[in-house]
């Protein structure tokens, strides 16, 4: 072949492969089209649903604030002419009054060797909060942390991330529920418990499993209070509340020992199951109280409005 005739042909082959790649650009430019499309369109879905999920968050809290706001009756705002050392006292005295006249209520520390380190850390945070809540309670419980020794990691971080953990105002003993109070007075609280709560007695023990569950052990609880042979009963969650949908699809019944006791003292103050849920259940465990349920106090009559 003469050195034109090559030069000819090496110019078409460059032609038709140009074309061909530019119809392979046509087609990879039309299906990419396509997916962003796609894509635009699913990321508007998805933005669509965060928005409404979040909208419903947003009104949900401001009921939450509503009703917290309306609980902010403590003797804190009831005697703002007090002075902090006055109303400190005031606190204490109160705590010591439920000391032998509030409603009673064991947290159980005797499994803290299921815990990892970060999870026994979590727990005292949880016991501070509850030691808290009951401070700002207007009728606050008789608390007793059982089975809590002093050699136990459980004891020394209490002790450090807690101020003034060993002056609170309730009882610390080694023993457990049962060598306190009669079998038949003690109710353990548990998740898993078939029967539902449906009161809160000044004749019953409530007990509370301390347990966090990151690594989410079921039924322990259930197990320890069979264990004791003791009654067990649920928050009745069921019984007010229903499933919300969530873009995670997650829902769960299992609170943190300080979130179950901000509901018992909030049902215990307004005999409403459904003001109490309303108030303190999570907002991200995908749950919210059930339309026929009003969120406003019970009447004075009532100890459960389901
Ligand atoms: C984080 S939960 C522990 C859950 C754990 N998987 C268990 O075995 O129960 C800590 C404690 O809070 C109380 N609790 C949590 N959710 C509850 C619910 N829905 N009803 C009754 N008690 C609950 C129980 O006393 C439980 O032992």
């Amino acid at each position: 072949m003469c050195e034109t005739q090559a030069n000819g042909a090496s110019d078409l082959l460059d032609l038709l492969h140009i074309d061909l790649e530019a119809d392979g650009e046509d087609t990879r430019t039309r299906r990419d089209n396509t997916e962003c499309s796609k894509n635009v369109l699913r990321k508007q879905r998805n933005w669509k649903r965060q928005l409404a999920a979040k909208k419903s968050k947003r009104k949900d809290e401001k009921q939450r604030r509503r009703i917290h706001r309306a609980q902010e009756s403590s003797p804190h705002t009831d005697h703002p002419q007090f002075t902090k050392r006055v109303l400190k006292a005031i606190t204490k005295e109160r705590l010591a009054e439920a000391q032998t006249t509030g409603l009673r209520l064991c947290v159980d520390l005797s499994m803290t060797d299921c815990m990892s380190d970060k999870e026994i850390s979590r727990l005292a945070g949880q016991l501070r909060r509850l030691y808290g809540s009951n401070r700002r309670a207007a009728q606050p419980f008789h608390l007793i942390l059982t089975d809590l020794r002093e050699d136990t990691q459980l004891y020394r971080e209490c002790v450090r991330m807690n101020d003034g953990f060993l002056n609170y105002t309730m009882e610390t003993t080694q023993q457990n529920c049962l060598d306190l109070f009669p079998p038949e007075a003690v109710v353990y609280l548990t998740p898993d418990a078939e029967e539902a709560l449906q009161t809160v007695d000044a004749d019953k023990v409530y007990v509370l499993g301390g347990l966090v569950d990151e690594s989410i052990q079921k039924k322990l609880s259930l197990s320890r209070a069979r264990e004791l042979s003791v009654r067990t009963a649920r928050l009745p969650i069921d019984e007010h509340m229903v499933k919300r949908n969530n873009v995670k699809n997650f829902h769960s019944k299992i609170l943190a020992v300080n979130q179950v006791f901000d509901i018992l003292l909030t049902f215990s103050e307004t005999g409403s199951w459904t003001q109490a849920l309303q108030a303190w259940f999570p907002a991200g465990k995908g749950y919210v109280i059930s339309s026929g349920c009003s969120a406003l106090p019970a009447p004075a009559q009532s100890q459960d409005d389901g």
